[in-house]
């Protein structure tokens, strides 16, 4: 196996077989690269710190961002390369304090908003100052970042955003988060017509099993959703890294809501 961003290595390892590539799958695999660093906002935990550490790992340089410059330094050390990893600190709940967090960052190849801060609200007992703030984080800081680094995407860049399946399954208490997720998928069409032609894609997950945030939830919380999962278990982490590798490296697939959840919503 390789991977589309690491053609020496792909021409190395697949050593006679390269002479049966044809001159367009060979440059296909080379133009598919996009130059720069890949920037992971919300990259010190769960999902976004499998992004980082499937791409180090890969060689390329990773940037990592989270609310705490203490948490980000600890996260960063823990990523093996050979990639460089680096990190910036800023709240995406105050979004006029982003362009300046950012500011130093050069040519970006791949762009990732993975971060959440989770929010328990129902209609019936409503906290506007928590809906304020999920729906400024996801929607306004996402976008802000965005427009912060728009003039660095390289011409090959791409940019995956999450939701997730709260959209489509709500849950008690998942009013914002479920009304944030169905704004994801606008996102998606209308990052992807003005930046083209960068790709702009969302994955909206069911619940990953081992992430921080399900992986010491009740097991009667997580037998309700195996039972409807076709697969008969939750999807993990793994599952979504490579998803995500897919959605930013093939460079066919524009303006997509992917939903990776083991097929939970077919029952
Ligand atoms: N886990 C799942 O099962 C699941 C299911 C459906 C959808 N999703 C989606 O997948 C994405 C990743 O989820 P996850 O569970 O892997 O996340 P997670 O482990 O909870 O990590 C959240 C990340 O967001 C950062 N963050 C939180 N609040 C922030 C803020 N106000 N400003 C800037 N950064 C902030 C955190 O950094 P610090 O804490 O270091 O500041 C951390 O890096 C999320 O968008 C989530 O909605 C996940």
């Amino acid at each position: 196996m390789f991977a589309v961003d690491e053609p020496q290595k792909a021409l190395k390892l697949a050593g006679t077989r390269v002479l049966s590539l044809t001159g367009t799958v060979r440059a296909s695999i080379l133009v598919h690269m996009a130059r720069g660093a890949v920037v992971v906002v919300g990259g010190t935990s769960g999902i976004g710190l499998g992004i980082a550490t499937a791409y180090a790992s890969r060689g390329r340089d990773v940037v990592i961002t989270g609310r705490n410059a203490d948490r980000c330094d600890e996260a960063a050390r823990g990523i093996a390369g050979p990639g460089a990893v680096s990190w910036r600190t800023f709240d995406l709940a105050e979004p006029q304090t982003i362009g300046a967090a950012l500011e130093s960052l050069g040519e970006i190849a791949h762009l990732v908003l993975a971060a959440i801060e989770r929010d328990q609200n129902t209609v019936a007992d409503y906290d506007v100052a928590r809906a304020v703030r999920l729906v400024t984080l996801k929607l306004v800081g996402y976008t802000e970042v965005v427009h912060a680094l728009a003039p660095r995407l390289s011409s090959e860049a791409s940019i995956l955003l999450f939701g997730g399946q709260a959209l489509r399954r709500p849950y008690p208490g998942s009013t914002t988060i479920t009304t944030v997720n169905g704004g994801i998928e606008g996102l998606v069409r209308t990052l992807a017509v003005q930046l083209a032609p960068v790709r702009v894609n969302a994955i909206h997950p069911g619940i990953v099993g081992d992430t921080p945030e399900w992986a010491d939830k009740p097991e009667s919380v997580l037998e309700a959703v195996r039972a409807r999962t076709p697969l008969g278990r939750l999807v993990t982490t793994e599952e979504i890294v490579g998803a995500s590798v897919f959605l930013l490296e093939n460079g066919g697939v524009n303006g997509v809501n992917l939903e990776v959840d083991g097929g939970w919503m077919l029952q």
